[in-house]
């Protein structure tokens, strides 16, 4: 049996493809059982730190909602409310959390910084998103492609469009080599992941049968896919000067009716991690239509608000595959 009991999640590749699919499996579990009103609390009386050095809605909602459910009490940090990064490093801030916590999040920017925690809490450390990697977004858009495609994952296509070298552009690729499936990347080359990534990907799906593909051309990337997904085109943290350039390098990268179309997929998939820009009806989104005059960016409001778009399935599963990963972990073997 699979027991990941006491173990760190810091990127994709902590778990086998068997452990991965077990913590879809259980998610898919926990999902049912909460919708029955049948859930068992596994995780009574733990505790689990929240700390965030970047801002969330899902993440942080998620991990609260999630440990409520299973009797687990949080303590969130937001990122000005706590000591590590200004008064005290990462491995003081462990190694205290370590002491009052069961478990401990981390999101921010360096992995470096998710990876010393681990090293140091005596805990489970989970990593809620840094620069390079965002995992338990993976869990949720693999329990909800599986929601939404009959066939199994070894069968599934899926392409990512858009900002490529960023964390969900390294997830997808990797995330997707390991479970075997078939992934391509349309993105402009300098926007590809990093040389590393992509070489353990390969290397991956070697193993796995995965098919990888990168390349510029949006046709070609999405043809035959089940799922096209994309990401913003700037990243938490990045400077607002770079719009200008993303803007021009990725407006032929935005999911569009015409994408969805010619991936030739009758019920195709639209999915999205979110926060998203598709009406630009945000702070930062009227100010990018006043500098671009441009109504949407990454992914049209007509795709967004169509029946193809399973988003908001997506953002519901972040809740029960977090779940999975604190039941799975921190819960007592056989309890
Ligand atoms: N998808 C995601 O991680 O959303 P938040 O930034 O709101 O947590
Ligand atoms: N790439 C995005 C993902 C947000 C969930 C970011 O890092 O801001």
């Amino acid at each position: 049996a699979t027991d990941l009991t006491g173990r760190h999640f810091l990127k994709e590749l902590d778990f086998s493809p068997e452990e991965f699919r077990f913590l879809i499996d259980l998610a898919a579990e926990l999902k049912v059982a909460k919708k029955a009103g049948a859930e068992q609390q596994r995780l009574r009386g733990r505790t689990i730190a929240l700390v965030f050095e970047k801002t969330s809605t899902r993440t942080r909602c998620a991990f609260e909602v999630a440990a409520a459910d299973q009797g687990a009490g949080t303590t969130y940090l937001d990122p000005a409310g706590s000591q590590l990064g200004h008064k005290e490093s990462a491995r003081d801030t462990a190694r205290v959390l370590g002491r009052m916590y069961d478990g401990m999040e981390y999101r921010g920017s360096s992995q470096a910084v998710v990876e010393e925690l681990a090293a140091y809490a005596g805990v489970p450390v989970y990593n809620g998103l840094t620069d390079d990697w965002h995992p338990t977004q993976m869990l949720a858009d693999v329990l909800t492609m599986t929601e939404h495609c009959a066939k199994p994952l070894s069968e599934t296509a899926y392409a990512y469009l858009g900002d490529a070298r960023n964390n969900m552009g390294n997830s997808y690729l990797v995330t997707g080599a390991l479970l075997g499936m078939d992934v391509r990347i349309a993105a402009p080359r300098q926007l590809w992941p990093e040389e590393t990534v992509v070489e353990q990907a390969r290397a991956l799906a070697a193993r796995t049968g995965a098919r990888i593909a990168l390349t510029e051309a949006v046709e070609e990337g999405v043809r035959g896919a089940d799922f096209v997904a994309t990401d913003v085109w700037v990243s938490m943290g990045e400077p607002k000067e770079v719009w200008d350039e993303r803007i021009a390098l990725l407006r032929p990268y935005a999911v569009t009716m015409d994408v969805l179309r010619a991936t030739g997929t009758e019920d195709v998939k639209f999915l999205h991690c979110l926060p998203a820009f598709h009406d630009l009806g945000t702070s930062v989104g009227r100010e990018i239509h006043a500098r671009h005059g441009l109504d949407s960016l990454e992914v049209t409001d007509e795709v967004f608000e169509s029946g193809h778009s399973v988003v908001f399935d997506q953002a519901e599963n972040r809740m029960h595959t977090i779940k999975a990963v604190l039941v799975a972990t921190l819960a007592a073997a056989g309890g």
